[in-house]
């Protein structure tokens, strides 16, 4: 549990914290969000991670609360009060507080909110428990790529994961095609050895830990085909996995009753996973 919190220019004591009933993000789930992983006191991939909320911020026309600057001072600052080393920071930005109106004023003050705490990472592959997910209809509005904090129907997806006795879900756009899962990007690794990601659109997030597995791969002349996949190509698949910020990188071990890659975790979602936690490992060692 966090000892202080970041609220609207203060830091508090995290029980307690609070912001306004008439907060729209409360009301309206008129805000974005962003979970960024803390490494040996490191904060990984600082730079995407903010220049996606900059983004989020931009695409609902929400004033910034800070500078770029200013808010990596507020995140270090959140972390040295909590003495968090290994962990996630949580930032959240809404457009602020008004009288109750779907339009809202001009010029509102932003709310801003950010909390951090304790969690352990893998320290190697062997330390990765793979996943089952099943396989649910998308019912998320037109515009996934915004961070946005609407997440009910993401909630709802995990929500029917769980009672399939299953770990996270895959969502299915009306096409057939994959989109992501409620809080990962999703991946295949196809019968031909090819790795397979959906290509960017306003149907997925731009996952920061997908754009850094990319950004590695082809730096190591590894392919990665950026395109769309069915549910049935996915369950053929030799290896399937999910990617996130905390996930990191999780294999997935069977879809729906489809068992993947024998029911163990595979080569190629190893490899990735090692480079990842690589790239994760370079950000260690922070003071
Ligand atoms: N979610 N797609 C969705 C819908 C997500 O919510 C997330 C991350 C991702 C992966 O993005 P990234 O690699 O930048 O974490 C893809 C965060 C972790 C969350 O809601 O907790």
């Amino acid at each position: 549990m966090p000892v202080q919190s970041y609220v609207n220019g203060r830091y508090v004591r995290h029980h307690g914290a609070a912001i306004h009933i008439e907060d729209r993000s409360y009301q309206f789930a008129d805000g974005v969000y962003e979970v960024i992983a803390v490494y040996g006191g490191g904060i990984v991939d600082e730079g995407p991670h903010l220049e996606r909320l900059f983004r989020s911020l931009g695409e609902l026309n929400i004033a910034a609360p800070g500078s770029e600057r200013s808010i990596k001072v507020i995140l270090r600052e959140v972390l040295f009060r909590n003495r968090v080393r290994d962990g996630a920071l949580y930032l959240q930005v809404s457009r602020g507080v008004a009288v109750r109106n779907h339009a809202h004023p001009p010029d509102m003050k932003p709310a801003f909110v950010v909390t951090a705490r304790a969690h352990p990472w893998p320290k190697d592959f062997a330390a990765v428990e793979g996943i089952a997910v099943i396989a649910i209809a998308d019912q998320r509005w037109s515009r996934c790529d915004i961070k946005t904090v609407s997440l009910l129907p993401n909630v709802l997806a995990r929500m029917g994961a769980d009672t399939a006795g299953a770990d996270d879900a895959w969502m299915i756009g009306e096409d057939g095609l994959v989109t992501e899962g409620t809080a990962s990007n999703a991946w295949i690794v196809t019968d031909a050895g090819e790795i397979v990601t959906r290509q960017l659109s306003q149907a997925i997030l731009a996952g920061v830990t997908r754009r850094t597995i990319l950004e590695f791969a082809a730096a190591r002349g590894m392919t990665i085909t950026e395109r769309a996949f069915t549910l049935s190509e996915a369950k053929a698949a030799r290896e399937a996995f999910q990617t996130s910020t905390t996930a990191l990188v999780k294999p997935v071990l069977k879809i729906d009753a489809a068992v993947i890659g024998g029911g163990a975790p595979g080569p190629v979602t190893e490899v990735v996973f090692t480079a990842y936690l690589e790239h994760f490992a370079s950000f260690g060692g922070a003071a």
